[in-house]
């Protein structure tokens, strides 16, 4: 089938959920096309993934879990008959798959200074979600060392800023300390990439290069986010009107669903397979006005696109960075431009971009969301949103 052919029959039984997924996403924008508005209706049948069954079950510990990632991970391990313990303090409430924590071992303490519950315990893998500090790493990866088979550090693409390569692989040489004279932002950006970057080194200087898993995911999106980053897009698109769209056409975007980070994590564990890798998507490269587009493949509203490519009107506007989006300019020139083929080679997937923006749309109405947080996104004090129209109208009288 050539790849914009529409099957006649949706309904054949051997489609992939890949084909319905997207087969579905297309039907948006022809019915957005045709002007209708309101959210999409949700396909009836969503046929399970089909990845292969695990070799054995494993015993698993999360140093955290109840987040954004872990529970994520914590549905796709318990699906596929692993068993889970987490680790935390015991603040943070899921807000996805809640009723699963009430079939897992949950341990409480603290990475800063109370590993007690860790100690003399056993597991085949521990995932570690919550390194803040490459302390935190460095203690609980000696503590573990000889209790457990593989470590998997959750790392970030993070590590390698300042981005500056056309093409960023896992070899890249990493910077390991912030230099001085710099801006705050960069101060920030520096700081938590070097953290990731000591953090990685702790893991494998306990475990080994041969028991240690490193996995540099880019921003990560998906129902239970606790940043309105990525659902600022299927809010925006779903209301319809004129939508901005910052930046050139071309201008990469990158992105991944935490849901597809999570399962590959999962079975890199399964499998063994070591080593270091970059978990990024989408599958093909896009750019900013290609995501637009597919996210609103989701959503049947009314949209007019206000394309705005001018990056010094957008600095004198302080739009900067609308992720995906981030200008890419100076030492954020590369950070769309991450390499992850080794990680395609290793089983990563991706699901269409329609089906992250419509799960994110319906978990950010639902009740895990407060009113207060979806009212401020749409005119909170630091809004784009509740700036966007006099921004657009700006952009039409200058030209
Ligand atoms: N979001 C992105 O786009 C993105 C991109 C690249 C990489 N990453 C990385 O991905 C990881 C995912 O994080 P996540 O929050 O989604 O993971 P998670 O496993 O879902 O949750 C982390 C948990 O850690 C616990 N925690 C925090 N401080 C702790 C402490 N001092 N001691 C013990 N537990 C503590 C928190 O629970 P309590 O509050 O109850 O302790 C929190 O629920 C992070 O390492 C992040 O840097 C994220």
């Amino acid at each position: 089938m050539a790849p914009t052919e529409i099957p006649e029959s949706p309904e054949t039984p051997k489609q992939s959920r890949r084909d319905f997924l997207s087969l579905s996403a297309r039907a948006g924008v022809a019915m957005s096309m045709l002007g209708l508005s309101g959210p999409a209706q949700r396909p009836l049948v969503y046929p399970e993934r089909e990845d292969p069954p695990p070799p054995h079950p494993l015993r698993i510990l999360i140093l955290g879990g109840t987040s954004f990632l872990g529970p994520q991970q914590i549905a796709y391990a318990m699906n596929r008959g692993h068993s889970i313990t987490t680790f935390t303090r015991g603040r943070t409430k899921p807000t996805v798959h809640e009723k699963l924590f009430n079939e897992i071992e949950q341990l409480i303490g603290d990475r800063e200074d109370n590993l007690e519950a860790l100690r003399g315990r056993t597991w085949d893998a521990v995932i570690d979600n919550s390194g803040h500090r490459a302390k935190w790493t460095r203690d609980s990866a000696q503590l573990l060392r000889d209790t457990v088979d593989l470590y998997l550090y959750t790392s970030s693409t993070g590590v390698y800023y300042p981005y500056l390569g056309e093409d960023i692989r896992e070899d890249t040489e990493l910077v390991l300390e912030v230099p001085e004279g710099i801006t705050e932002y960069e101060s920030m950006e520096y700081g938590y990439g070097v953290m990731k970057t000591h953090s990685e080194i702790e893991t494998k200087r306990a475990f080994g290069e041969d028991r240690s898993i490193i996995v540099r995911p880019t921003y990560m999106m998906g129902p239970a986010d606790r940043t309105d980053r990525f659902p600022y897009w299927p809010v925006r698109l779903s209301r319809g009107g004129e939508v901005m769209v910052p930046g050139r056409g071309h201008d990469p975007v990158q992105y991944i669903d935490v849901r597809d980070v999570a399962g590959w994590m999962i079975r890199l564990i399964e499998n063994r397979t070591t080593g270091t890798f970059n978990a990024v998507g989408p599958p093909s490269k896009t750019g900013m006005h290609g995501f637009v587009y597919g996210a609103h493949a989701a959503f049947n509203s009314a949209v007019s696109f206000v394309r705005i490519p001018d990056y010094d009107f957008l600095k004198e506007h302080d739009v900067t960075v609308v992720v995906p989006w981030i200008m890419p300019v100076g030492n954020d020139a590369g950070s769309a431009r991450v390499n992850f083929e080794r990680a395609l080679a290793h089983g990563l997937t991706h699901r269409p971009l329609a089906e992250s923006m419509r799960d994110i749309y319906e978990w950010w109405h639902s009740d895990a969301i407060t009113e207060e947080r979806r009212v401020n996104m749409v005119s909170g004090e630091k809004s784009l949103m509740a700036r966007e129209a006099s921004i657009i109208a700006a952009w039409k009288a200058r030209k």
